[in-house]
């Protein structure tokens, strides 16, 4: 008798590829990023006051969910409590929240709410460092008691957290500096997290970055099913085996509202990362810090609307896809992704009527254009050489056009594709550079 075999816990994660992530807190009120307690050494007891005037009468969960929906988005990550201490819940052991301050709601259990009527995946960022604790800067060192208090305090939260909004998708932690995942109790507070919560992915950053090491990992680090690798501000896989997420701010540094920033990233610089991130086989997580009040910076909306546009004519390239960008040299013209026998060439350079690249070992059955079924293109193939023929000189999605190509079977270089400094293939090298 065969049973059916349980989906893994990641399975949502890639088909959903496209994430909102989103900072706000008390900070957005100052629109100087959320780290200007710190970054500015204000006095504490004052910015906390801040909390008397948070009050967010434009924040409507909904709304930012449909945003995210409209973008072609299918998950989003919003901070509980960033590295200040101000939470966004309904908390027994902190007075510091959105519920016991002058807004008076709960804004995690709206958000919640909002994520599941629009059918999107919730996220929620927690972070464990937490500069009202004076502690915190401290250590343990001298204030073991007090070190501890706080360490319950988190676990505490996170229980909370895990308890009072049911099924939660991910659990995306951060701040973990200076102390190592054996000084949060990590594995304890994982151990709590799976009890309430089975299905939740958790990020790597609870555990130790496998890349950086700066924050010593424990012996959960190696755990890959349930775990996710989170990428910030770069493209560069970790290697481990485990799903990971690109995440990106929309202008030029911070998280949370940053008014002063006037370069926003173009709409074509999203797209680009977006498919690199795509053609690496990350998701993408892009950053939104709302306003003070709770309504999103008009260039932010604007961004997403472009992107929504562009994930409605695409989206076969991208949802549920694999990586394939390594699989050969393309980047004279883009990146790739690829799902069982299709591969999707991202063309962000386009060259006109005919595209021309080399490296792919397959017979090609047949190439289309996503979104435009009426452009017939017919493949040539000469030795190595693939051409596409019979193309548009003006590329028909000007941001990124992709061309599905129907191969033989799963996608595969050629022999001399699979050694970038060439090693073993460098005959084959010297034979081409002589010809
Ligand atoms: C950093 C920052 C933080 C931000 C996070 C997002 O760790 O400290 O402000 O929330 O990155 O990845």
């Amino acid at each position: 008798m065969s049973e059916a075999k349980a989906k893994p816990i990641d399975a949502w994660f890639n088909e959903a590829k496209f994430g909102m992530f989103l900072h706000w807190g008390i900070y957005a009120l100052l629109g100087r990023g959320e780290q200007v307690l710190f970054r500015e050494h204000l006095v504490p007891s004052e910015y906390f006051k801040l909390a008397d005037q948070f009050t967010a009468p434009k924040f409507d969960a909904h709304e930012w969910a449909a945003i995210a929906r409209d973008a072609g988005m299918n998950y989003m990550v919003l901070t509980s409590k960033h590295h200040d201490g101000f939470c966004l819940f309904e908390s027994e052991v902190s007075d510091f929240t959105s519920t016991a301050t002058a807004a008076r709601r709960d804004f995690i259990a709206e958000y919640v709410e909002g994520c599941r009527q629009a059918g999107l995946r919730v996220g929620i960022y927690y972070s464990l460092a937490d500069w009202h604790w004076p502690v915190y800067f401290e250590g343990p060192e001298g204030h073991e008691d007090e070190f501890a208090e706080f360490i319950d305090y988190t676990h505490a939260q996170v229980r909370e957290l895990c308890t009072n909004y049911g099924p939660i998708d991910f659990l995306w932690f951060d701040g973990q500096w200076p102390y190592s995942a054996a000084q949060w109790r990590a594995v304890e507070l994982d151990d709590i997290i799976r009890s309430l919560q089975p299905q939740v992915l958790i990020n790597d950053r609870l555990h130790g970055e496998k890349l950086t090491r700066l924050h010593p990992p424990d012996e959960y680090a190696d755990r890959i099913e349930g775990y996710v690798d989170s990428s910030e501000r770069r493209i560069s896989a970790t290697g481990t085996g485990r799903p990971w997420e690109v995440c990106e701010v929309m202008h030029r540094r911070w998280w949370g509202y940053s008014a002063g920033d006037r370069h926003w990233k173009s709409v074509p610089e999203l797209m680009t990362i977006m498919a690199q991130a795509a053609g690496a086989g990350a998701n993408f997580l892009l950053n939104v810090g709302p306003k003070g009040d709770g309504s999103f910076p008009e260039p932010a909306q604007q961004g997403l609307a472009a992107l929504g546009e562009w994930t409605r004519q695409n989206g076969e390239a991208f949802y549920g896809s694999q990586g394939a960008s390594h699989l050969f040299e393309f980047l004279t013209t883009g990146c790739m992704t690829q799902k069982g026998n299709t591969l999707y060439l991202w063309v962000l350079r386009w060259h006109g009527e005919t595209l021309h690249f080399c490296g792919l070992k397959n017979d090609i059955h047949c190439a289309r254009i996503l979104g435009h079924d009426d452009i017939e293109v017919s493949v040539r193939r000469e030795g190595e050489n693939i051409y596409l023929d019979g193309l548009p000189q003006e590329p028909p999605n000007e941001l990124c056009t992709v061309i599905a190509l129907e191969l033989d079977g799963k996608p595969e270089g050629l022999e001399w594709t699979k050694h970038p400094l060439w090693g073993d293939n460098a005959k084959i090298y010297a034979d081409w550079a002589r010809t």
